[in-house]
């Protein structure tokens, strides 16, 4: 406690690191940043200079001037640009620890199932270069499953599907750890795109990722309505034949037809989990049902199309969005206990 007083030691730190959201939970205080994975940077004389990040970053998204670049610095779930996520990383931290400390904080941080052993080396090292004295890394699944209260250390299987922004992750868990996962690259993003090629195809439209995610927050949906067209929206954009700005009017029944594909995909991929684990486990998600986490979760319908499709219960989370980072919380809570230091993946 002295010590905190002066900052000599920094609160351990658990980071979702997403390639939509970046969360951290400080220990013993919850969650206290949820930001966009967003930077805007400069470069001067080869250097990237960095101008904004997060939600600030995220407002200038393709609106910059020629010298300034806005950038996502993970894609699919893993770092694309490892300067700019580092950086990112650093300043997240900044933001919710201001006080220099001499100890520096350990930190737990998220790796996607399907991330090759380079790709967890990089999100440990930008971890690192972040300021962290330790860095433990922590399945996703597993912590979607944590932070969405699955029992995960029974004998039974239970079943997430954690739909981000870059990646759908499905998993099976028993006796506290994945017993069979797939990462799939079809997720939040993907759906912006069909979104885009959509309205550019059927409508002359032309609109950019911020308008295609806005459409599908406000009146995304999985399923067409029963009857009429549903909800609408004005949309924005530039028509692709003319030049010239226009606006259109963008039905429920349109966005479930253009979100179609990606939709199945990810349909199909849970269907296929079924096939491809062993029997003993299908069973136990039949009994149990299939939880869904991640921002995607939030798409209307997506459980009661994935119900109909495959016959098993499915169920929404809690706060999907805040899934993963409250079960790295739960980890990080309990790092010194044999079970919290069960949730981790072994050491790279
Ligand atoms: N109401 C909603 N309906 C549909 N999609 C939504 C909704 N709210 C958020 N999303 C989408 O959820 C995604 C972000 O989810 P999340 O924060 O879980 O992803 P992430 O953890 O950053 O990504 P990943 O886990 O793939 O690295 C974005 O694509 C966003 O557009
Ligand atoms: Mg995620």
């Amino acid at each position: 406690m002295f010590g905190n007083l002066f900052g000599l030691v920094a609160p351990d730190l658990a980071i979702d690191l997403g390639t939509a959201n970046t969360l951290i939970y400080v220990k013993g205080r919850g969650v206290v940043l949820d930001e966009p994975s967003v930077v805007a940077y400069v470069s001067e004389g080869g250097r990237k200079v960095v101008h904004a990040v997060g939600a600030e970053a995220k407002t200038m998204l393709g609106k910059t001037h020629r010298s300034m670049e806005v950038v996502r610095p993970l894609r699919d779930g893993v770092i694309a640009d490892f300067d700019v996520a580092e950086e990112m990383i650093k300043q997240f931290i900044k933001k919710v620890m201001p006080r220099p400390a001499l100890i520096s904080p350990q930190i737990v941080i998220c790796v996607p199932t399907g991330a090759t052993p380079v790709e967890r080396r990089t999100i440990l090292e930008s971890a690192q270069a972040g300021g962290a004295r330790k860095v433990h890394l922590i399945e996703e699944p597993v912590a979607a499953a944590v932070g969405a209260g699955l029992q995960i250390d029974d004998p039974a299987g239970c079943m997430v599907v954690d739909i981000g922004g870059g990646t759908t992750e499905i998993a099976v868990l028993s006796l506290g750890g994945v017993v069979w996962s797939r990462s799939l690259r079809e997720a939040g993003d993907k759906m912006d795109e069909a979104m885009i090629q959509y309205l550019r195809r059927t409508e002359n439209l032309l609109i950019g990722d911020s308008t295609a995610e806005r459409i599908k927050k406000e009146i995304g949906t999985a399923r067409a309505p029963d009857e009429g067209s549903g909800m609408t929206l004005q949309v924005k954009g530039r028509d692709n034949l003319t030049g010239v700005p226009k606006e259109i009017t963008v039905t429920e029944a349109m966005v479930a037809e253009a979100l179609s594909d990606p939709v199945n995909k990810i349909v199909e991929a849970v269907k296929q989990a079924f096939e491809q684990m062993p029997p003993e486990l299908a069973a136990d998600i039949l009994d149990r049902g299939i939880m869904l986490t991640g921002g995607g979760a939030m798409l209307r319908n997506l459980d009661v199309v994935l119900k109909e499709r495959i016959s098993v219960g499915v169920s929404v989370a809690e706060e999907p969005l805040l899934c993963v980072v409250k079960g790295c919380g739960i980890a990080l809570e309990r790092l010194n206990t044999p079970e919290g230091r069960r949730l981790l993946t072994p050491e790279i």
